[in-house]
């Protein structure tokens, strides 16, 4: 595989897990698009940036020094110099990362950033508008999806590793508060790209998906 993988999908539908392992596999690079966003968003709740101000963000942005590199088989970021890890997945940042990632102009700038990565190698991507607008010419696309209360499950215990306060209910609200944000905003709304392969991963194992998804860029050469 030479090119490029474009995974998307509703928030945690299991693209996280699954990019990872079909880089590992393709000896690609996987890159996380969604934390490019939450870092903007992240830069800005971090300088009191008003998140629903679009001038005042693109403000900030224009500021901000986004430094991308591969490192351990995926392309990471820093912001000013230093590496944000964590902090971009705190429920103030989950909170904020749709509005934000609403702006044309946030996501001008951050598609520029992530069709650049392709000088880095073959890349693994996943997000939300990965096959319809960042790489709509690869071959290899593929939607993600599952059902909420399978999605709201997935998230919950992984926040619970991370002790975070929020029951099952109000993580399955968070997620779908951001899916409405994401899939009605004007610019790139996640929606399934012609001709992506769609896969349900509600009752399928991690290992089945990443399967699927082996022999589907197979089949395409
Ligand atoms: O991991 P999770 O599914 O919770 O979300 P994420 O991939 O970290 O993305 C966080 C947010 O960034 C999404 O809810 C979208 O608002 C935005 N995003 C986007 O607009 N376009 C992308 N290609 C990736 C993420």
């Amino acid at each position: 595989m030479n090119g490029i993988v474009a995974i998307d999908g509703p928030a945690a539908s299991g693209k996280s897990t699954v990019a990872r392992r079909v880089a590992l596999a393709l000896d690609a690079l996987y890159v996380d698009s969604g934390a490019v966003y939450r870092g903007i968003t992240w830069a800005a709740l971090e300088r009191g940036v008003d998140v629903y101000d679009s001038e005042a963000v693109m403000r900030m942005l224009g500021l901000l020094s986004m430094r991308f590199s591969a490192c351990d088989g995926a392309v990471g970021f820093t912001v000013d110099g230093a590496a944000p890890g964590n902090a971009i997945r705190t429920h103030a940042v989950n909170h904020a990362v749709s509005p934000i990632a609403a702006m044309p102009g946030v996501r001008i700038q951050v598609v520029t950033w992530l069709r650049e990565m392709v000088a880095l190698g073959p890349l693994v991507m996943e997000g939300r508008d990965i096959g319809t607008a960042v790489f709509p010419d690869t071959p290899h696309k593929f939607y993600l999806d599952a059902l909420p209360e399978e999605r709201a499950r997935r998230r919950h215990r992984e926040m619970a590793e991370s002790q975070s306060p929020l029951d099952e209910a109000a993580v399955g609200a968070s997620l779908k508060r951001r899916d409405l944000i994401d899939s009605s905003r004007k610019m790139d709304p996640l929606q399934v790209a012609p001709n992506a392969h769609r896969i349900d991963s509600t009752s399928m194992c991690a290992d089945d998906v990443v399967a699927a998804v082996l022999a589907a860029i197979e089949g395409e050469g």
